[in-house]
């Protein structure tokens, strides 16, 4: 199948029904999406599909044929860097273990809604768990972000 990731095309044979996040990590090294519970509900491996957060843990990829994937890889080229800059001027991470799908939800939220209340943040961002704890630094960097666009 051809499958476009961060405007690349692969060709790749695999078995459909395989996960997008086994792709992504296994097949392709793209590690920088984390693998957490494995059921959808952790958000620590969200990506962009055509703009919109998806739990690659759970999607299988005959689902991505067609569509546009975006991964953590993917935004360093994009003004969504912006975000990882604020990321790190407000120090979020601690373990860093769910930043990347807490980065992927954020730009996507961004990509739907470039300007959100912090009730829609709150909403957009609520399916991303942070065992550390971090979530009023990833509202402190989101709303870095919005000050300054
Ligand atoms: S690893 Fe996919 S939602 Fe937890
Ligand atoms: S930074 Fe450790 S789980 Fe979120």
């Amino acid at each position: 199948m051809l499958i476009n990731i961060n405007d690349k095309e692969y060709e790749l044979e695999l078995s459909l029904d395989m996960p997008i996040l086994w792709v992504l990590r296994d097949v392709l090294e793209l590690t920088g999406t984390k693998y957490g519970c494995g059921k959808g509900l952790c958000g620590a491996c969200t990506i962009l599909m055509d703009d919109k957060p998806i739990r690659s843990c759970s999607v299988p990829v005959h689902i991505a044929e067609g569509k546009k994937i975006q991964t953590i890889e993917g935004i360093e080229e994009t003004p969504y860097r912006l975000l990882q800059e604020a990321w790190i001027k407000e120090q979020v991470p601690q373990c860093g273990y769910c930043q990347s799908g807490q980065l992927m939800s954020a730009v996507g939220l961004l990509k739907t809604n470039p300007n959100p209340t912090e009730s829609e943040i709150l909403d957009a961002m609520q399916g991303n768990i942070c065992r550390c704890g971090t979530y009023p630094r990833i509202l402190k960097a989101l709303n870095t972000v919005l000050e300054n666009s």
